[in-house]
Parts: structure tokens; sequence; C-alpha cells
């Protein structure tokens, strides 16, 4: 008998990447969320995950997906398993290749948070069961599911919108763009020398959507105007902590504060994955005020991955 490689032989469906998705499929996932959030506001979701059991690898710290995975698999009437970044030892204790077909034998389904993006590649590429990617360094697609949610709830739409995001061109900016080309929104982006969000992440949404616009600026005053969402997220990603002082200094006009955010549409909102570094790339003043949707973002991680989870474990 010669063993091979899992993926040969099970057409499995994984949620690594925004881009391994049609635009046709993500809006549909959208749909499905917004059908499960009100099935839950008015009583609570079918058990359609009953029996299922969801292992949730974390290399990294988190509250909001570690904690929507969680309650959300209990909604659906499954339950979800922690294992902690002491616990299995991601390719160090076991090879990735192992624990994902250990793993397979036990749950229905894996979330993974890592740093190397293809140690989550590695494991859809051994595991038998669906693998969600909770974040890499290269992607951030539930984040991005979640607030492509919010942006559909708070303007009707999401066609003809500009969202401008102010700073990193990280794992959260490079799935924004690819959800900004599946949902027609414009993206512009104003980071510093040396923090663009690279090249083929910008390819890939231009090949997704060529009607898009898609503009890499370096003054925040000209990205944000006109914009109809102001994004942001950290200036020191999870893993970048000794790069903090260069960082800081790097990033120091890209604030998102009261000044900036005059310089949007009035009607603009403010968003940011959390968790924020307030005062850094978010003042409290923008962060706790009325344009801000933040904690309606986190909110909808839960929904939006209530339907991640059902598309692929139900
Ligand atoms: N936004 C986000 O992924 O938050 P956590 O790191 O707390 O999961
Ligand atoms: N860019 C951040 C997102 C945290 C949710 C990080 O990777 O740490």
């Amino acid at each position: 008998m010669i063993l091979s490689n899992p993926k040969q032989k099970i057409n499995m469906r994984h949620f690594l990447n925004l881009s391994d998705w049609s635009s046709e499929d993500l809006q549909h996932l959208i749909q499905l969320a917004v059908d499960l959030k009100s099935e839950w506001r008015s009583g609570g979701n079918k058990p359609v995950l009953a029996n299922k059991i969801l292992a949730m690898v974390f290399q990294k710290p988190s509250l909001r997906t570690r904690v929507s995975f969680e309650v959300g698999m209990q909604h659906l009437g499954g339950h979800a398993i922690m294992i902690g970044p002491n616990e299995i030892g991601l390719g160090k204790r076991e090879s990735i290749a192992d624990i994902a077909r250990v793993l397979s034998g036990y749950v229905q389904g894996i979330m993974a948070r890592v740093f190397e993006h293809d140690h989550v590649e590695q494991l859809a590429d051994w595991a038998s069961v669906p693998v969600i990617n909770g974040l890499s360094d290269a992607s951030h697609p539930c984040q991005a599911m979640a607030d492509l949610l919010t942006i559909y709830e708070h303007f009707g739409r999401t066609e003809g919108l500009k969202l401008a995001y102010i700073g990193d061109g990280n794992n959260v900016a490079a799935s924004l763009v690819v959800a900004c080309a599946s949902f027609g929104l414009d993206f512009t982006i104003a980071s510093p020398a040396g923090y663009e969000l690279s090249e083929s992440v910008l390819d890939i949404a231009h090949e997704r959507n060529r009607n898009m616009s898609i503009e890499l600026l370096r003054d925040p005053a000209e990205a944000v105007h006109d914009a109809d969402i102001v994004y942001t997220d950290t200036w020191i990603s999870m893993g970048q902590e000794e790069e903090s002082g260069e960082r800081i200094k790097a990033f120091e006009q890209y604030q998102v504060n009261q000044k900036l955010l005059t310089k949007a549409g009035k009607e603009a909102i403010v968003m940011h994955d959390l968790p924020a570094y307030r005062g850094k790339e978010i003042t409290d003043d923008v962060a706790d005020g009325p344009q801000s949707v933040i904690f309606k973002q986190a909110e909808n991680r839960l929904h939006a991955q209530k339907a991640i989870l059902v598309r692929l474990m139900s």
C-alpha cells in the first residue's frame, strides 16, 4: 500500500485565503451570515453542527477569534476545543502533516492561527477535514468577512463605496483588498515607504475585479479624501515586537485621529479589527466616537464565521 497526500484523494474545501473562493461564493457566505444572525436573534440557530467538533490551534494570542469560533460552534449545536501554543508544538514536537492527520481522526474541522502562512497550507494539505485560517502572517480572511458584513449592514450595499486603509500593508490589509475586489468597493491604502501592500496581493485583487480602483499612496489625508470607510490596524503585528521602535517612528504620521477623519466623507465610518493600540494607530476620541463601528465589527466575527463553519462543516 502506498501512502499519499490525502488532498489528492479528497476534494476538500478549506478557508485559507479569500482568493481561493469566487466573489459569488463570498457574497453567498455574507448572505448566509445575515440569515444566521437574524435566526440567532429571533430565538437561536438550528443545531446544524450537532455532534461536530472544531479544533482551534493557536500559535499566537487571541480574544475575538478564539471566543467567536467557540461561541459560534455552540450556537450551532457543536463544540470547540482550544489547543494553545504550548500544547502541540506545531512543526516542533510533531510534524504538521502528522498533527493534521491525527486531528482529522477526532474532529470535523480545524481552525488555525499561525505565524507562517505555509503552516496553515500544510495543515490543509494533510487534513481530511476542512481547515480555516484564523490569521497567518499573510492574511486574515475571517476578519475581512466580518468587515464586509459590517459594511453591508451599515450602508445596505457594498458596491461603489470607497475604503481607505491607513497604515501597514499587513495581513489584515491583504485580505481586505481582496474582499473589496470581491464586493465592488474601491480601495486606497496610505503606507510609509517599506511597509506597502505586496505587489502579488494587488495583482490578485486586480485580477479579480478589473473595474475597481486600487490606489497606493503615501499621504493619509489624500487617501481618506471622499472615503466611506476609514480602516486602520496595529503598526506592530504579532511576531514583530522586536521592530517596535522603528515601526512606531515610521508610522508616526499614520494615526487615525479626529483631524484626519474630518478629511473623509461626513458619513464615513471608522473600522479597526482590534486589538487597538490607542494613542498609536487610533485615538480614543475616534475609536469611541460616533463614526466608529469597531465593536459591531468585532461582534460580526461571530456571525460571519458561523456562515463559514456551516458552509464547510454541515
Ligand atoms: N481581530 C482579531 O483577530 O482579534 P484577536 O487577535 O483577538 O482574535
Ligand atoms: N495585524 C494584526 C492583526 C491582529 C488581529 C496582527 O497580525 O497581529
